[in-house]
């Protein structure tokens, strides 16, 4: 599977330290309120468990998932695979966290659903940001790290389902883009 890797663009020792840093942001924030992590499968199942890990005061964990039609290039039809029931999200303050933020569809999408269920707030939190590509006004509110417009794989992001396992986030090689 590192064969397949060009170049480590984030190693692994990066990523715990920013994955660090937001964590305590998120406790100063919701330190004394009740909260909920919605996590946006797969993608980012593994920032969400590293991240709750260490965030020392109680939340909720729910789970939403979603899907976008069309090229990888393109902010592609999206649909709704999965989201959490009303008595996870009414009247709670929900923390959302994806893996990635890219043209903006997934998340403000999902946010719009959460609010429409009846979520009393919903704050965003993503791994990698890589706002040259947004097509949407939508920013999020915590963000680990900032990406250039490259194709990314590992830490929870893969390419047509292989190398979420990676520890570190990596440029693919061409030849192992079919
Ligand atoms: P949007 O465009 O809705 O995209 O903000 C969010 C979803 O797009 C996928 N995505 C990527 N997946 N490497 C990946 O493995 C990338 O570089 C990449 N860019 C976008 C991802 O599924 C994300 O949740």
């Amino acid at each position: 599977m590192n064969h397949d890797i060009e170049r480590v663009l984030i190693p692994e020792g990066e990523i715990l330290a920013g994955v660090e840093r937001l964590a305590r942001e998120i406790t100063e924030f919701y330190r004394g309120s009740e909260f909920t992590v919605v996590s946006v499968l797969k993608g980012s199942c593994i920032f969400a468990s590293d991240l709750i890990r260490r965030i020392p005061i109680p939340l909720e964990l729910a789970f939403a998932a979603a899907h976008s039609y069309g090229a990888r290039t393109e902010a592609g039809e999206l649909s709704i695979d999965l989201l959490p029931t009303g008595n996870e999200v009414r009247g709670r303050r929900i923390l959302l966290v994806d893996d990635i933020l890219d043209t903006g569809q997934t998340l403000k999408r999902l946010k719009d659903e959460l609010l429409a269920s009846g979520a009393g707030e919903v704050r965003t939190c993503v791994f990698l940001d890589k706002p040259s590509r947004r097509a949407l006004e939508f920013e999020a509110d915590l963000r680990a790290f900032e990406v250039d417009n490259l194709f990314v794989v590992g830490y929870g992001l893969d390419y047509a389902g292989r190398y979420r396992n990676l520890p570190y986030v990596g440029v693919l090689r061409d030849a192992a883009i079919s």
